[in-house]
């Protein structure tokens, strides 16, 4: 429990978004919450990117509800990260996380869910899916108040990655935080 949800959101991109050679997009929708997507295309900025290359947004047909095979099957080999709501602030949709996390991974794309509408209606089960990340915040369904704090999630397989920047530094193969 830390932190805003967009601050948290800037300090998981920072370290979950990894442009690599073809894999440089970060995949998200039209319909996503407007401090979600700055923050998207912020982090895509400060890599040196331009986000209306970078960021892919999935169209919805009528402005309301996303069609989860299409979000499937816009992951492809320049997918770098996938990042989501849970539940679509306008229309309240509730998408299939665990299809979508399935979708991620058979492509090997690593996926978090920004899960501030879903957080205190419906369960979660981060772990068994199998999910990298995800933010929420405490002050809608969990009825803490303005200004009470916000959460985020880290499957414990990426707790040796640390905020990454370009060329910067993974636990794991340097043995070092420097
Ligand atoms: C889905 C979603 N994401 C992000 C935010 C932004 O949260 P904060 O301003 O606390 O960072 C909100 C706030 O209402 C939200 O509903």
């Amino acid at each position: 429990m830390t932190g805003s949800t967009t601050v948290n959101i800037h300090s998981l991109i920072s370290t979950f978004y990894q442009p690599k050679g073809t894999r440089t997009q970060i995949i998200a929708d039209e319909l996503n919450f407007p401090s979600d997507i700055y923050a998207l295309k912020g982090q895509i900025q400060i890599r040196g990117l331009d986000p209306e290359k970078e960021l892919i947004l999935i169209r919805s047909r009528d402005g309301r509800y996303l069609d989860e095979d299409a979000i499937a099957a816009a992951m492809t080999d320049e997918t770098a990260l996938v990042f989501l709501p849970s539940v679509l602030f306008r229309s309240g949709q509730l998408l299939d996380m665990g299809f979508l996390i399935r979708e991620a991974h058979k492509k090997g794309i690593c996926i978090g869910f920004d899960c501030c509408h879903s957080a205190g209606v419906v369960p979660h089960r981060f772990s068994e899916w199998d999910l990298d990340f995800a933010v929420w915040c405490s002050y809608k369904y969990m009825n803490g108040g303005p200004g009470s704090p916000a959460f985020l999630y880290i499957n414990s397989k990426h707790f040796h990655k640390t905020p990454l920047w370009p060329g910067g530094t993974d636990v794991k193969k340097t043995g070092s935080l420097t």
